[in-house]
């Protein structure tokens, strides 16, 4: 299980987004949970992650979870699945935060945990009608590889994508 820090010793310090300043990309802990939570409910109409769902991904040895700041309001989430390649299972951005890059430094982080651990694949389901997130993982150089029906219910299938790393 991984031990809760404070954000003084998990922050990276990186500041992401070209289009803005003061972004803050660091690993979440439960005292992200309200933001966390806030994120899911505001960005995804149907099949959020509820907290308990939240809290199994920090403690669960295989994810992590990182978040982007500004001025201490989190702003979007990223959650990876590492096991044999590493999975995507949550991205999100604040409507007032998109279109400043937010997401595709986001998905670099999980380009870099993929290459630290020597994992060449990574990977993320996608909702067919969600453009705006499909032309951003095709811009990242993910490749759809199979459509798979009812995926998220209702009649509503998913992509599924992925991007191979050419690790040395
Ligand atoms: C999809 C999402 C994560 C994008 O976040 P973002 O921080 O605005 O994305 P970025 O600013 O990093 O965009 C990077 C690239 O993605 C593409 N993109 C992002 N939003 C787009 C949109 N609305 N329409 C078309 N392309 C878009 C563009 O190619 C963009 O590059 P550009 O700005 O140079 O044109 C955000 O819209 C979101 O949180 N949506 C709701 C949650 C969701 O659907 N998550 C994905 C679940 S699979």
């Amino acid at each position: 299980m991984r031990i809760p820090t404070d954000h003084s010793g998990n922050s990276d310090g990186t500041v992401v987004g070209l289009k803005g300043s003061g972004f803050v990309l660091r690993e979440a802990d439960f005292s992200d949970m309200a933001g966390l939570e806030r994120i899911e409910n505001i960005c995804f109409p149907y099949g959020r992650y509820s907290g308990a769902i939240l809290r199994a991904f920090l403690m669960n040895p295989f994810s992590r979870t990182y978040v982007v700041e500004q001025d201490g309001i989190v702003a979007s989430e990223i959650i990876i699945i590492h096991r044999r390649s590493v999975e995507i299972a949550s991205i999100a951005v604040l409507p007032e935060a998109r279109g400043r890059g937010i997401a595709k430094a986001l998905l670099g982080k999980a380009e870099q945990i993929a290459t630290k651990k020597r994992i060449s694949t990574l990977t993320l389901h996608v909702a067919v009608d969600n453009t705006p997130a499909i032309k951003l993982y095709e811009k990242e150089g993910y490749r759809a590889c199979e459509v798979i029906s009812e995926y998220y219910g209702s009649g509503l299938s998913a992509l599924y994508m992925k991007k191979e790393l050419n690790i040395q």
